[in-house]
């Protein structure tokens, strides 16, 4: 490789590739003329070393454990920022200043009632559903309610379909939640915070007053800030395939709900906090971390290892310092807390997991901190789902808007029969 070129030998012949440089992180081989060139395509499941797509959104050094929004540390964003400032950053690109943020959380407080009619869904599901379940349903069904929003052609629709689905959506994971355990649906009330409405429309009852308690406002905005974008992660890959399509956005983020609730994906919380449960006490910890080394064992530590982060996860770090204010502030102790820094101390220390760079994750302390502000653990990959909005429809639109943009169509080694004639039933 030199003079920003890349070369290929392949069947006697040198494919030149131009390589392309971002503002910071590795370069990228552009391949796209290789398959005229040499009649083969690239091999990579998983796309572990494919980069689909230009984004000028979130930055990831796995190896350093950097994450940055539009450049700026998510350390410092979680610690100074807030959730509706976050959002207008993925957004805009920029911070806002003072009458921006006041006109982008007026405009998002506008959006938050969901149409009447489609409230009567929910009495559709079963009492017992995941709130994932009915997140899917109910998102994806936006799109028959929204026609004045879908026309992804016009940056107005597209911008007014984003500030719906960032504003509903904590109305319909909280409504979600209100129909499983049989209370009634709350109205938002637009004089709270985003964060703040949430927690009122989720654990407030319409027979009494709701006050928010700041701390818990002040930790649930934080985890919102946390979950808000990850760059090309497996659901905001599948919102872009979907809208590469010219899908409208409430489909788009539907599938991009799909694929996050999968355990190895969003629903890696739930689970997590599930294994420290099961785990129960310290003392029962070694047997654990010996079935997460056999391989013969399919379990493996939930809310450990990361396909980019090959050091200690960034917002773990924010999260377990969220975990400490969260219960001094509701005077909580819980033995999964106990269980969880153990396991993080064992683990850290354990040669398997030292090899193979495995670090706790955004989702080990998360599960921790919000079943103790009070939410079933049915309800966590809902709530990522609530803060991935911004960063999925970020994302969506950038695609949208770029000029280049084509629909997302991978290629295949074919493994199956060559081709053979069709035989009649009777001769099989
Ligand atoms: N426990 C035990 N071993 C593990 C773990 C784990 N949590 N994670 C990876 N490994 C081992 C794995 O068995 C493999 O070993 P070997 O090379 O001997 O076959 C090696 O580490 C590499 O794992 P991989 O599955 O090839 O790596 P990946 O990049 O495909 O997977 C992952 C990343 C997040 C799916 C995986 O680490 C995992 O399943 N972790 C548990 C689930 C989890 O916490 N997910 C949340 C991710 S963060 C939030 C989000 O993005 O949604």
């Amino acid at each position: 490789m030199g003079d920003n070129q890349a070369i290929l030998k392949a069947d006697g012949k040198d494919i030149t590739m131009p390589v392309r440089s971002g503002t910071i992180g590795p370069d990228v081989i552009d391949i796209r003329k290789m398959y005229g060139e040499s009649g083969m395509f690239t091999y990579d499941p998983g796309f572990t070393s494919t980069a689909s797509c230009d984004s000028a959104i979130t930055y990831i050094d796995g190896d350093e454990g950097v994450l940055l929004h539009r450049g700026y540390p998510i350390g410092q964003l979680a610690e100074h920022s807030s959730f509706m400032e976050v959002s207008y950053l993925l957004l805009n690109g920029e911070l806002p200043s003072t009458p921006e943020l006041s006109d982008f959380s007026r405009t998002i407080s506008r959006h938050t009632m969901l149409h009447e009619q489609l409230m009567q869904f929910y009495r559709g599901f079963r009492r017992d559903a995941h709130p994932m379940a009915i997140m899917c349903g109910v998102v994806g069904a936006l799109s028959a309610f929204y026609h004045d929003s879908t026309d992804i052609a016009d940056p107005t629709h597209r911008k007014i379909s984003s500030h719906r689905l960032i504003a509903k959506m904590p109305t319909i994971a909280a409504a979600a939640y209100k129909y499983s355990i049989g209370q009634p649906f709350l109205y938002p009330d637009n004089s709270l915070s985003y964060t703040g409405n949430f927690l009122r429309m989720t654990f407030g009852v319409p027979a009494e007053p709701y006050e928010v308690h700041p701390a818990v406002e002040k930790a649930m905005d934080r985890i919102f800030i946390l979950h808000a974008d990850h760059e090309q992660n497996a659901s905001t890959s599948t919102v872009r395939l979907a809208g590469s399509s010219g899908a409208n956005p409430f489909a788009c983020i539907a599938a991009g709900i799909a694929c996050l609730w999968g355990p190895a994906h969003g629903g890696a919380n739930e689970a997590a906090l599930n294994m420290l449960q099961e785990i129960g006490t310290p003392d029962r910890i070694p047997h654990y971390i010996e079935r997460a080394k056999d391989k013969n064992d399919p379990f493996r530590l939930m809310g450990f290892g990361h396909r980019v982060y090959k050091n200690y996860d960034p917002r773990a770090t924010v999260m377990q310092k969220t975990v400490r204010e969260v219960f001094d502030a509701l005077k909580v102790t819980d033995p999964v807390f106990e269980v969880a820094m153990r396991l993080e101390e064992m683990a850290l220390n354990d040669p398997y997991f030292i090899e193979k760079k495995l670090f706790p994750n955004v989702d080990f302390y998360s599960g921790v901190i919000l079943s103790a502000i009070g939410f079933p653990t049915t309800m966590f990959t809902a709530l990522f789902a609530l803060a991935r909005t911004v960063g999925w429809v970020a994302q969506w639109n950038e695609m949208i808007s770029d000029p280049g943009q084509k629909i997302g169509r991978p290629r295949q080694l074919y493994t199956g029969s060559a081709e053979r004639d069709y035989l009649a039933i009777d001769k099989r």
